[in-house]
Parts: C-alpha cells; structure tokens; sequence
C-alpha cells in the first residue's frame, strides 16, 4: 500500500491511546508485563506498528495466532519472545525452532512429536478448564505432559496457561473454569510462568490471583471491551474518510444500487469513497455517520467502493467524515451490525491504509 492517500479513507491508530490502554491493564494487575495480543494484525490495527510502539517502551513479548503472524514480526524483532496461541502441527517443529517461536503444546500428537525432536523448542501448555477449544482436559495427561517436558534438555517449557469463556459476562462459569484450573497448581512445580487472564479477566479478577506471572491482553488494548470499565478505555481505531462529491437527488431519481431510497422531494446527497470492500458492511446501511461533529443518516445500499449519506446545506466536498471513533461508536456500529466491537475493527480490509496518530490530531 502505498503511502499516499489517493484516496480519501482511512483509519486512524491512535497509540498514545493504545499506550494508556496497556497502562491501565497493567495497574489492573500484579505483573512487570501483560502480554499484548496482536493476532489478526492486532484487531486490524496493524501488528508492527502496534508492537513496534510496545516494543520501544520496554514490552518484549506478545502473543499471535499463526506461524505467518509471528515470521512478519519476527522479521522486524529479533529478540521478541512470541508465543503462538494457535494449533501448531508435528510436521511444523523446524519453523518454531529455526525462528525461536513459542509454540502451544495443545494435544497428545503435538506433544509426541516435541518429545520425539532434538531441535531447541520453546513452549507453553495449554489447559482446557471449559472452553473446550485447545488444550488438554484430564489430570493424567496434564501431568504426563510436563514431566515430559520437563525432562527434556532441548525443550523449555516457560509457562502453563487457560483461556476464560465467560470472564466478561458470566462469573458463575468463569469461577468454575478457574477453580478447575487451580486443581492442576500441584502439577506445575518450579519455576514456570502461568497465565490465565484475558481482557475481562484482566480488569475484573487479575488482582485476585496470586499463583499468575502474566496475563494476556487483547481487545482492551484497543479500547474495545465486552464489559463496563470506570472510566471507559481509550478507543484506538477511527475510521475516516472525506466527502468524494455532493449532489440534489429530486423527486424520481432513486440512490444506489437496487434504487432502495427515492427521496419525495429535492435532498443533497453526499458520496463517500468507502464500502463494503473496505470492510465498511453492506449491514451498515441505515445507520449514521458524523460530519462537523453532527449525526447523518445512511442512505441506499453500501456499494463495494462507496456509499451514500443524506446531508444538509452544510456539507460540502472534501469535509472530514468519522464513520466510528467519533460521536458513533465502535459499539454502535457493532448493535448495528448485530455483531461485536472485535469484529467491527477486524473487518476494516487492508485496502484502508492505517494512520498512526498521537492524541486526536488529523492527517
Ligand atoms: C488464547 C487467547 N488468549 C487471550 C486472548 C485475548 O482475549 P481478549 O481479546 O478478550 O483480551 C485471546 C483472544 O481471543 C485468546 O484466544
């Protein structure tokens, strides 16, 4: 992508936001370090920067779904520590060792296999308390797997962890997972990391625990939460674009494709430069977007490049357009889009270049 907006739509990265963010998550806890999780382009604000930003303030160590993921940081951060939360196969060893990943030992063929390998290999263990996703469930294979682990001179294994399903909505089962967890602290002897918290973990729980060295933070990173935090968080994404043309609709003349909206009398319609292929959905349609700190409507279908709004007098070509970080929400767009705040920012595409930004400046 090139560093030139042609044209005029972005999203806005606001890291000072994104540094507090991580501030507060911290202070929320016990640990030197919450480990950032920057899968899926951090939430599609954009892994490298965004850990370039950590990185430089002293975070030396994120997490990432897939081996593609973490060769791009790898790429830029030789000495990072990055931990693969996703499932990595036998036949994928070498890749782990050659580039020092930390995989998840997740499954009894994983774990053959690491046992059955001379390569150096890093790794965390995985424990299935109720999300039933990855990990193991039963005491025996748990404790099969880190004594064997354990015994092998070419395998460090840093640390134990779980993953909560309900941490943000629904304590009874969140306890439930937790207290299994802790039926497996005998098992974990020495010295050895062990993480448990996710985002709402983080904020909610983390400072209950006494038996963790670090957590794991995703979306309140981004300002995006699934819960109620006093005060909220800092939103990092902002997605913007400028008005592309404004022209009178009248009476006969419909907008968009389908002619869904045929105003009844003369209306001034501006264009904007941004649509479903931007990851700005066709479901968006009907919902508002700010122009001069002021609410207009969606109008017409969202085309695949642009999309339609129902201005007044004031709007002209080329003015500022905030889609959502703004007076609209990320929340908003997401009960619009009957979806959740991840997915939201996760969809903006590639095509929409990320800007980074300090504060609430403009390019
Ligand atoms: C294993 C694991 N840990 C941590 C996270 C971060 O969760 P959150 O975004 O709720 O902080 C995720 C995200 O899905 C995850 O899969």
């Amino acid at each position: 992508m090139s560093d030139i907006l042609y044209r005029k739509t972005w999203a806005e990265i606001d890291l000072d936001h994104l540094l507090e963010n991580y501030e507060r998550a911290k202070k929320a806890t016990r640990h030197e370090q919450i480990i950032p999780v920057i899968k899926a382009d951090a939430y599609g604000h954009g892994a490298i920067p965004v850990m370039r930003h950590l990185y430089d303030r002293g975070v030396s160590m994120c997490a990432v779904s897939l081996i593609e993921e973490a060769l791009e940081l790898r790429n830029h951060f030789a000495d990072l520590d990055i931990l693969l939360l996703g499932p990595v196969l036998s036949d994928q060893l070498e890749v782990c060792s050659a580039h020092d990943l930390i995989m998840t030992i997740y499954d009894g063929h994983i774990l053959s296999a690491v046992l059955a390998s001379d390569l150096p290999l890093r790794c965390h263990l995985k424990i299935d308390t109720g999300m039933s996703r990855y990990g193991f469930i039963g005491k025996e294979e748990i404790r099969h797997a880190i004594r064997g682990l354990k015994q092998k001179k070419n395998v460090r294994l840093e640390a134990v962890y779980t993953h909560f399903s309900t941490a943000d909505v629904d304590e009874t089962y969140y306890r439930k997972q937790l207290e299994r967890f802790k039926t497996f602290l005998p098992l974990i002897e020495g010295k050895i990391g062990i993480h448990v918290g996710n985002s709402a973990a983080v904020f909610k729980y983390e400072k209950d625990y006494d038996f963790t060295t670090h957590a794991r933070l995703g979306c309140s990173l981004y300002g995006l939460s699934a819960f109620p935090i006093d005060p909220p968080l800092q939103g990092v994404m902002r997605l913007k674009s400028r008005v592309a043309q404004v022209k009178t609709v009248s009476k006969g003349s419909c907008v968009g494709y389908g002619a869904t909206y045929c105003p009844t009398t003369d209306e001034r319609i501006a264009i904007l430069p941004i649509g479903y292929a931007d990851g700005f959905l066709r479901t968006n349609a009907g919902g508002d977007v700010e122009i001069h700190g002021k609410r207009y409507p969606l109008v017409g279908r969202i085309c695949m490049d642009a999309c339609f709004v129902k201005v007044d007098d004031t709007v002209r070509k080329n003015d500022l357009v905030t889609l959502f970080g703004g007076l609209i929400s990320v929340d908003e767009v997401a009960k619009r889009l009957d979806t959740i705040n991840y997915e939201v920012c996760t969809s903006i595409s590639a095509r929409v270049p990320r800007i980074y930004v300090k504060g609430s400046e403009t390019p």
